[in-house]
């Protein structure tokens, strides 16, 4: 269930605080996967989308948007067959944290006839992809431009931990004294957003995609309230097997078997010191609070541990305006995980 109002209202206060702070803003499709809601964003003003996977990134170049960046390596011949496929019909960039990857992509863009933007991925602190130290991320940035069809785009990071900054700072001075023109560099991440103003001037674009509903993490990472949840997932009281437990009809296939901060599966907005201690596919165990207490049949609605992995498991959400269903939002991109 998607609540259009408290919707809109992250979608505008996020991108009111880029503007305020001078970032760009590339939201991030892979919490919604939603052409509708990439719609909202990019007509607020968001600079383009980012996409994690290439049929996210299909999915939205089907529906008509132009700009896309895809922090991933694309590695393998049927990805780069694609990628060409793509880049014939949008302005498309990658990012990439080897130079063994260079000459397929550069084939792939010669491919397509047009220049592919490739940003240097840089490992800030996560441990996930990404070049271990400014010099490298300036090392590989002299090599994407040895290239013919690849044009050297700048530099992204995932999340923005403290150390990015300077990180970033370093391989940008790093790659502009080598010669080169550092078009953007791109930090993210919806627990740090409403500090990456600070990042300023060394990061110039920033890619959030929690942000939009928000969950149960980035509630605990204060970056939003519980009451500025804007999906949740509705649910039946199926069963009250004794006094303290209740089970209800949501379990990993709905709520998924994500962890956040706190124990539990996510939060029962009907009894919200109650704990949801053990998923079934089918089937959520709640252990209700002294106080508190669910009826058999009623429904009630979950604030999710991670909202981008519920998303994925759903055909589609439930729009809702003041409590009334106004309206159903195809889930387009769910699944499109190659
Ligand atoms: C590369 C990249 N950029 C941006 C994001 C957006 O993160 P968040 O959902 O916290 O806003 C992610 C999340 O996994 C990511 O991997």
């Amino acid at each position: 269930v998607v609540d259009a109002d408290r919707l809109d209202r992250n979608l505008e206060r996020w991108q009111a605080y880029c503007d305020r702070v001078d970032l760009r803003s590339r939201p991030h499709v892979k919490t919604h996967k939603c052409v509708e809601i990439a719609r909202r964003q990019v007509q607020l003003g968001a600079a383009g989308l980012t996409c994690q996977k290439l049929g996210e990134a299909e999915t939205m170049v089907d529906a008509g948007f132009d700009d896309v960046l895809v922090p991933y390596n694309i590695v393998g011949a049927a990805k780069l067959e694609r990628l060409a496929q793509l880049l014939e019909r949008a302005t498309i960039a990658v990012s990439v944290d080897d130079a063994s990857l260079l000459p397929g992509l550069d084939r792939a863009a010669s491919r397509s006839g047009r220049q592919l933007r490739v940003l240097v991925d840089c490992d800030t602190g996560l441990g996930r992809t990404g070049v271990a130290r400014p010099d490298d991320a300036g090392a590989l940035a002299t090599e994407i431009v040895r290239h013919e069809s690849l044009h050297f785009g700048g530099f992204v990071t995932y999340p923005a931990l403290p150390a990015a900054r300077e990180f970033l700072g370093a391989a940008a001075a790093g790659a502009e004294r080598a010669g080169l023109e550092v078009d953007v560099v791109s930090a993210g991440g919806t627990p740090a957003m409403w500090s990456a103003g600070e990042l300023r001037p060394v990061v110039g674009e920033y890619r959030v995609g929690t942000y939009a509903f928000h969950d149960r993490a980035t509630v605990a990472a204060g970056a939003a309230t519980l009451d500025e949840v804007a999906m949740t997932v509705a649910a039946t009281v199926v069963s009250r097997p004794g006094d303290r437990r209740a089970v209800l009809d949501a379990g990993s296939k709905s709520l998924t078997s994500d962890l956040a901060p706190s124990p539990g599966h996510g939060v029962i907005l009907e009894a919200p010191s109650s704990t949801i201690v053990r998923l079934n596919e089918e089937h959520a165990y709640v252990e209700l609070a002294d106080g508190e207490s669910l009826e058999l049949g009623q429904q009630v609605r979950v604030v999710p541990n991670h909202a981008c992995t519920v998303s994925n498991l759903f055909d589609e959400f439930v729009v809702v305006r003041d409590g009334d269903v106004v309206d159903r939002w195809r889930v387009d991109a769910r699944g499109r995980s190659r």
